[in-house]
């Protein structure tokens, strides 16, 4: 492992998925993500943000080593993640996914549910797990009284509040949120991302926090990637994309932040009338070209490349060079 190196990385990565059943149907290829390349530093919080069927789950997937990409390699400090044991992965990355209803096994207690990583992994004695499993409650704001209750017994909050418990139990250095907040109700949600944030600090933690909504993760992230039909389009620090943003998805996946009722995202942008396209046909060349409102004629005949604006990453033909050429 390489110290220096950033603790994950994606160098050109993408995933397909071949869609269609039968044998007499031709499958067709849906690029869930496509030629992704980002870095994950120590201690910071990465967002990733962009709508329904972007490639966030997928992209989360393969960051946890649960999903191999089809293309490109992911890094984990330095060493390709496919050749790093499962096990070591999952001592030091975890996940906590958006459903607590679901994630949650509903015939086991908070104490076994909390304790199964360190069962897993085999770490320490009975003993010294039901303390771990005390203390872990206590960091995360569960009263040690729930220890022998079943998940059905909690509200939604202390639900979410057991899978971050059971993520941290083993003492991981990243975690990996997949919306961890948008099953919740708007009040539990600002507890639970405020438990996230203190956590990071006292634990030293590094985020990868995937939210649709970028109201979300305004206020926590370091960095922001922001993806649209699989690919990234605009990468650049939270200072970049929240006060300065260039690419004209992301200036409207903003503006629809400051709708009226901006807990529940955007998900469709209204102000540019059209929807996510389909993406076993999308458009082509820039994929985003039906609903831009600044799109030009080379928008729909070439896909733009990536281009470097000050260090922040955009994938648009209104910045690179082939602008400046133009
Ligand atoms: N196992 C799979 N098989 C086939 N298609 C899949 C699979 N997983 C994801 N997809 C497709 O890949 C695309 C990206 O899905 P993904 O779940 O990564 O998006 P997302 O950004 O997480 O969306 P959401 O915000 O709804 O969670 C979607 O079109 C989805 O239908
Ligand atoms: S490449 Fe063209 S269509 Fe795509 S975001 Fe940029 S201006 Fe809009
Ligand atoms: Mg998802």
């Amino acid at each position: 492992m390489n110290a220096d190196a950033p603790v994950l990385e994606c160098r050109d990565v993408s995933r397909t998925f071949m869609i269609g059943k039968g044998p007499f149907v031709q499958k067709k290829p849906l690029r869930a993500v496509q030629d992704v390349s980002l870095s994950i530093e120590r201690g910071e919080v990465l967002a990733v943000v962009g709508e329904s069927g972007c490639g966030k789950t997928t992209l989360a997937k393969m960051l946890l080593g649960l999903l191999p990409p089809s293309g490109g390699e992911i890094f984990f400090e330095g060493v390709p993640l496919s050749s790093v044991d499962r096990n070591a992965v999952s001592r030091r990355i975890q996940p906590v996914f958006q459903d607590p209803y679901s994630s949650l096994n509903p015939r086991k207690t908070l104490a076994s549910i909390i304790s199964l990583p360190l069962d897993v992994h085999k770490i320490g004695t009975p003993e010294e797990r039901k303390r771990r499993v005390e203390e872990i409650m206590e960091l995360v704001g569960l009263p040690r009284r729930l220890l022998y209750s079943y998940p059905s017994q909690l509200s939604g909050g202390q639900r979410q509040r057991v899978a971050i418990a059971r993520a941290l139990a083993i003492k991981p250095e990243i975690l990996v949120c997949d919306e961890p907040t948008s099953a919740l109700d708007v009040s539990v949600q600002a507890q639970i991302l405020n438990l996230l944030q203190e956590l990071r600090e006292e634990l030293n933690l590094t985020y990868v926090f995937i939210s649709h909504n970028l109201a979300v993760v305004e206020h926590m992230s370091s960095r922001v990637a922001v993806m649209y039909l699989g690919r990234l389009i605009e990468f650049g620090t939270a200072a970049q994309v929240f006060d300065d943003p260039k690419h004209p998805y992301t200036s409207a996946l903003l503006d629809s932040v400051l709708t009226p009722e901006p807990q529940y995202g955007l998900p469709e942008i209204t102000t540019m009338g059209r929807e996510f396209p389909n993406p076993l046909n999308p458009p082509p060349g820039c994929a985003f070209h039906p609903r831009c409102p600044k799109a030009m004629d080379v928008c729909s005949q070439a896909q733009p490349q990536p281009a470097d604006e000050n260090g922040r990453l955009l994938e648009c033909h209104l910045y690179g060079e082939e602008t400046a050429a133009a």
